[in-house]
């Protein structure tokens, strides 16, 4: 019966895997008809006439009402893409609340297929988690259901659909929730910028996730953006992202940041898409004050090194403007969207152009496992844990391709994490993939991140609900189990989770009150 599950959650990507992962079964394939000419079919019409994106509004009150919708996103000058949206933007509306608010967000779906929201890293009760098959029915289209919570901790996050994820993700449907703290410090402007990366040609990019054949991807035939390497196809797959944006909008088209002499500025940083990108603020020092909604203790200011936002990752940046002019906060590397991550810094009364992009700079990468001041958390590495559990996250060959494994079994054949209420849960993570980066987070739960390859975190205490482990690292997490429910503990390369990096903590003493019924296929997926 739970079969589905791994459909209804995360489909549509599996394909990915399929396709692109067996080298056997790119011998002898013709790749023309993968060229890049773009058919004028019937979608493309109907594309049309889709109305363009607009602006993200901030949403706030009793009542939150929002609409799953199509449009067409303007990223630059030259792509326009078919996006899925709330309310009309990408990101979608931004959803601001404050601490102890009673949040009520009314979702009507009227996209052409199933929806949910899913509230990341917000520990809101399982009934609310939105993940299609193990919390809720998928919202089907013409239907509306509305969300309730208490905006319990303040910090950034962000919400977006648990159905078929991976691709309804990747085509826009998210946005920011901001729940302001009580007693509110006040900055003087306050951005958020959500990260991601897109197709220039999703039609393509679908095309080549469902079937099409790499024959020749390998020898440097025409199609100049594929330069295939049969050994890491999920790497490679990352390559067909060529556009980076900010906030939906890539290059020249990102918005710049005004600011005035003197001003407090806050940024908080979102990374909706699935790969990790190292951002540059130029000509500032800047404090790290918060990841992933958790505020860290006695933030030093850096100046020239690069943060590191994973998949699902936030972190709050604050900085003083006392350098005027215009400046750059830019995402450094060479992959082929590197150059559209970049948003100007621009006093508002001094806009003389000093500053150069130095993208392709080495600079020092923030090491957060020494950030801040060190101080005792909840949770130590030696104290006595009711459960215990350890991950080894790796790569495999399944027999319809690509597999990403917990403990060497996809999801849903993966051990659950099996706890009880109030236990104290240490997790250790392993990541034995050659390649991939693996950024795991887990629902309803902060942990707190308590070493790094066998050594204690010496920073701030470091709490967390998303989590990147390159290739070779290992991490010991450790959370109390205090909101009963069935949490899923995934890969947010959700790529990856459609090929099986999902398991779940599931509490033994809860009783959910939700049944999928085995009938109904519309958690399915596919
Ligand atoms: Cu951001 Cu399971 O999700
Ligand atoms: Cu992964």
């Amino acid at each position: 019966m739970k079969k589905w599950l791994l459909g209804a959650i995360f489909a549509g990507v599996a394909a990915i895997g399929a396709a692109c992962s067996n080298p056997s079964s790119m011998q002898g394939h013709d790749m023309s008809g993968m060229n890049m000419e773009k058919e004028n079919t019937s979608a493309e019409t109907s594309k049309q006439q889709l109305p363009l994106a607009t602006n993200t509004e901030v949403l706030s009150g009793k009542e939150i009402h929002l609409t799953a919708k199509e449009a067409l996103l303007q990223i630059n000058d030259q792509v326009k893409l078919p996006v899925y949206t709330y309310n009309g933007s990408v990101p979608g509306a931004q959803i601001r609340v404050k601490q102890g608010d009673n949040v009520k967000i009314v979702l009507k779906n009227e996209l052409p297929e199933p929806i949910t929201i899913h509230w990341h890293g917000y520990p809101v009760p399982n009934n609310q988690d939105g993940v299609p098959g193990v919390t809720m029915d998928a919202i089907k289209p013409g239907e509306t259901f509305t969300y309730e919570f208490t905006a319990t901790v303040p910090g950034t996050y962000w919400y977006h659909s648990h159905q078929k994820s991976a691709e309804q993700v990747d085509k826009g449907l998210y946005g920011t929730l901001i729940v302001e703290p009580k007693n509110e410090e006040k900055v003087d402007r306050d951005y958020t910028l959500v990260l991601d990366e897109w197709m220039s040609n999703p039609d393509e990019g679908n095309m080549d996730m469902s079937g099409m054949d790499h024959s020749n991807m390998n020898n440097g035939n025409s199609s100049d953006n594929q330069q295939m390497d049969m050994s890491s196809m999920g790497h490679d797959m990352m390559n067909m992202y060529d556009i980076f944006t900010i906030n939906g909008k890539s290059g020249s088209a990102v918005k710049p940041l005004k600011v005035k002499k003197g001003e407090k500025v806050r940024l908080r940083l979102v990374n909706a898409g699935y790969m990790s990108h190292k951002l540059h603020l130029h000509g500032h020092e800047f404090k790290i004050v918060a990841t992933d909604g958790q505020p860290l203790k006695n933030p030093q200011p850096i100046k020239d090194e690069l943060l590191n936002i994973a998949p699902g990752e936030r972190y709050d940046i604050e900085f003083i403007a006392n350098n005027p002019g215009e400046w750059l906060l830019e995402c450094h590397g060479n992959m082929k969207g590197t150059d559209g991550m970049k948003v100007k810094i621009q006093y508002e009364d001094q806009t003389n152009n000093t500053d150069k992009e130095n993208a392709k700079k080495d600079l020092p990468i923030v090491d957060m496992t020494k950030y801040g001041k060190h101080e005792l958390g909840q949770f130590t590495l030696d104290q006595k844990y009711d459960v215990e559990y350890t991950m080894d996250l790796g790569t495999a060959m399944g027999k319809d391709g690509m597999v990403y494994t917990i403990n060497g079994k996809t999801y849903p054949e993966t051990a659950p994490v099996n706890v009880k209420k109030g236990d104290l849960v240490k997790v250790k993570l392993v990541n034995n993939s050659p390649k991939d980066l693996h950024p795991m987070h887990l629902h309803g739960h902060f942990f707190q991140v308590l070493s790094k390859n066998g050594k204690p975190i010496t920073g701030s205490p470091l709490i967390k609900d998303t989590l990147n482990l390159k290739p070779g690292e290992e991490y010991v997490v450790a959370f109390k189990a205090d909101n009963p429910g069935n949490w899923m503990f995934h890969c947010h390369d959700l790529h990856h989770a459609s090929a099986g990096m999902v398991t779940e903590v599931k509490y033994t003493d809860y009783k959910s009150d939700y049944t999928p019924d085995p009938n109904d296929t519309t958690n399915k997926g596919e």
